[in-house]
């Protein structure tokens, strides 16, 4: 049994057992109206308290059933909640810790709730592209009101108890337990046992003076914020619903948009993101209960725009740090822009000035690899030159306690011969941030040949809690995300030699939903750091062809924001890309020295030589066995290089077109005498999939 039924005084208590947070999956479903059904048959029963084990009150549907017939099999929830409501003997629902989504409405199915404070309260089904499907959408308005319901609905995001059980008629929780929340709970209970008649929401009315007016504001507002996401909208049009329709009907209305959402490719989308984030951080052959080495000071070395921004990482999460750096100066510069960012965030709020000091007040600094003895871990951030890694890891290897982790941030170099210049290649593991370190989700965890898996663990676990989005890497060139843009990168300067202009390429494939398209992305991270990547595949792959725009553009000096100028021309200050005349003229010569005759390419083109790349290359990572599965491939796109959440990811987005379509179109980028025939050659892997008609999935 997952829910458990006793009897206390004359209370019945249903408690859901369904660790980790009482998922409402079918045997807990079952439970409950079978609870239900024995509170209502024993005469000496007089009422009925619902609460959860552990954890949670519920967290809601129970994600191991998603997509199985189980999530929908009777009793549903709908159903749950119907034989609560027309229990004859009052329910009173004991929520603590957390009650979101399906819990939440389980919970608004009782006839009265009471809460422990602190307890986190949401219906967070906007966030994988629904709407409540069990009442939500129509109970919360009738007890908080149309305004606070419906930001609650549309935010997705969690509210605290106490804040919801505020005035008579305008609160969730009748009321908030002082002490602990079961014996209150019994009390309350038992006080409103011989009340008749049973208050339910659903009899309530939802009172707003001027609804018809909110609710189009709310329209005009979340339309114009939700582009490209249909639930959030259609939240609005649900609770609408509440002030429009008698209840069933409205509870009707609410089911086929559920229904309706479920099918569209944002939804899948978001719930494939949901999923892919979780799976990420389950390695096969490391399990979960795997041991972790402790890590209470963390050693960061080189203070520049990586190693800051790791540090601020650390200091947010409260971890001692230490900076090491080869001169003074570059500690005291470094040490400053740290400062200068929390200060940013001050000015804008988001941390109080103590906070700042509390911060900074972790952070030290040294000049002596001697003073990072202490450190549990080190994270090198230096040059990206493979002799300067060799000095650094050399002199941590002489230093670093036995059993501490040494990790680079490197993005393009060798863990593994990196490992090799110490004496313990079991602790030296890659940590690939995202710069801004501070800001980016993503952080590629790069397993060497000879990591340990203790090591892993810890850093994956780290990575937790310093609050990235972790996806492990095997070792090669640019790992799993810089390998994959570098394809996509070599398909933009095509399109330039074709017939585009940056801006095109870059507005068509920011139509699709990309946070940035390649040639503001460049500007933005600095064209240099492309060139000098090419100039060494010059020398290693002499066979591999590159649009040479880009070379000709940064040997005009154009690398990008930093020096006011790249693709685009850049005012004092500004970080607005204005089109340039110089680099048209200079793409266009380029053009004409190639013979080239320029052709109108369309954005649809642009867009799928673009994503096709990233996914061929993906298929070659994935059956290469770099990335472990094609959803860590597509957290590593949603995370670190701003593709659209609404489209899943890369792979995931190969897989709603169909890999039969991908490859087909693929061959006919081949045929086109002015694109690589190589670059299109399907990855065996990928070939195979659309020939059996299947998916990355
Ligand atoms: P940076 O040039 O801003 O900072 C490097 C710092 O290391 C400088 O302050 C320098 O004084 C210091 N340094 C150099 N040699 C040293 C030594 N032997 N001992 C102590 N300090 C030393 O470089 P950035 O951009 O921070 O890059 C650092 C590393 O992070 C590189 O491996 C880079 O490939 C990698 N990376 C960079 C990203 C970026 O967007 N900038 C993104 C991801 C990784």
């Amino acid at each position: 049994m997952t829910t458990l039924y006793e009897v206390r005084d004359g209370i019945a208590v249903l408690t859901m057992s369904n660790p980790p947070v009482n998922g409402l999956g079918h045997a807990t479903r079952r439970g409950l109206v079978e609870g239900i059904d024995r509170a209502e048959a024993d005469p000496a029963v007089r009422a009925v308290v619902v609460t959860g084990a552990g954890r949670a009150f519920s967290g809601g549907a129970d994600i191991t059933e998603f997509g199985s017939p189980k999530a929908t099999a009777e009793p549903n929830l709908l159903t749950v909640i119907a034989a609560i409501e027309a229990c004859s003997k009052p329910v009173v629902a004991a929520v603590h810790s957390v009650a979101m989504g399906g819990g939440l409405e389980l919970a608004l199915g009782c006839h009265y709730r009471i809460a422990a404070p602190g307890a986190q309260i949401a219906l967070p089904e906007v966030k994988i592209g629904l709407i409540p499907g069990a009442g939500g959408t129509q109970r919360l308005p009738r007890v908080l009101g149309l305004e606070t319901a419906l930001n609650m609905i549309v935010s997705g995001e969690p509210v605290k108890s106490e804040l919801l059980a505020g005035l008579p008629g305008q609160a969730l929780f009748d009321r908030l337990a002082d002490g602990e929340l079961l014996p209150a709970a019994l009390a309350f209970a038992a006080e409103v046992a011989g009340a008749r008649p049973l208050p339910r929401v659903r009899d309530r009315k939802v009172a707003h003076p001027n609804a018809e007016a909110f609710l189009q504001f709310a329209r005009n507002t979340v339309g114009a914020m939700s582009r490209n996401f249909p639930a959030p909208l259609q939240c609005v049009e649900a609770v609408a619903l509440s002030v429009k329709l008698p209840f069933d009907a409205a509870m009707k209305r609410e089911l086929e948009i559920f229904s309706g959402l479920m099918l569209t490719p944002e939804c899948k989308a978001l719930r494939h993101a949901f999923f892919a984030e979780r799976a990420a951080s389950k390695i096969p052959d490391v399990p979960a209960d795997t041991p972790v080495r402790e890590v209470k000071r963390v050693a960061i070395i080189g203070a520049g725009t990586m190693g800051g921004g790791i540090a601020m990482n650390f200091l947010n999460a409260g971890t001692p740090v230490v900076m090491l750096e080869m001169k003074q100066e570059a500690l005291d510069r470094g040490v400053a822009t740290i400062r200068r960012n929390y200060e940013a965030q001050v000015k804008k709020r988001k941390l109080t000035p103590e906070k700042l000091e509390q911060r900074m007040a972790l952070l030290s600094t040294t000049l002596d690899y001697a003073d990072l003895k202490d450190a549990d871990m080190v994270i090198e951030a230096v040059f990206e030159d493979i002799g300067v890694k060799e000095t650094v890891f050399k002199a941590l290897d002489a230093v670093m306690k036995p059993g501490a982790i040494l990790a680079t941030n490197t993005s393009t170099l060798d863990v593994d011969r990196i490992a090799a210049f110490t004496s313990r290649p079991q602790d030296v593991i890659g940590t690939h941030f995202f710069s801004p370190a501070n800001v980016m989700k993503l952080l590629e965890v790069v397993r060497g040949r000879e990591t340990a898996k203790d090591v892993l663990q810890t850093v994956m676990q780290l990575g937790k809690k310093i609050r990235k989005t972790c996806v492990v890497s095997g070792v090669c060139d640019g790992f799993i995300g810089n390998r994959m843009i570098e394809q996509y990168s070599r398909q933009a300067g095509f399109l330039l030699e074709e017939g585009c202009t940056p801006q095109q390429v870059d507005k068509a494939i920011e139509k699709f939903g990309f946070a940035m398209g390649p040639f503001r992305m460049g500007d933005l991270a600095g064209n240099d750091v492309g060139w000098y990547i090419r100039k060494r595949r010059y020398l290693e792959k002499p066979d591999m062809r590159y649009s040479k725009t880009a070379d000709l553009l940064c040997e005009m000096g154009r690398f990008g924001q930093k020096t006011g100028a790249g693709w685009y021309d850049y005012q004092p200050g500004k970080r607005d890309a204005l089109p340039s005349k110089v680099v048209t003229d200079m793409i266009e010569a380029h053009r004409a020295a190639l013979g080239i005759t320029p052709r109108k390419v369309s954005d649809e083109e642009i867009v799928h030589r673009l994503v096709y790349a990233l996914v061929n290359e993906g298929a070659k990572i994935l059956e290469e066995g770099i990335a472990l599965r094609a959803s860590d491939i597509d957290m590593v796109y949603l995370t670190g290089y701003g593709f659209p959440l609404f489209r899943g990811g890369p792979m995931c987005y190969a897989d709603t077109v169909g890999l039969f379509n991908v490859v087909a179109t693929m061959k006919r980028f081949a045929a086109n005498p002015l694109d690589d025939a190589a670059f299109w050659q399907p990855a065996p892997l990928l070939a195979r999939l659309a020939a059996e008609g299947r998916s990355f999935s």
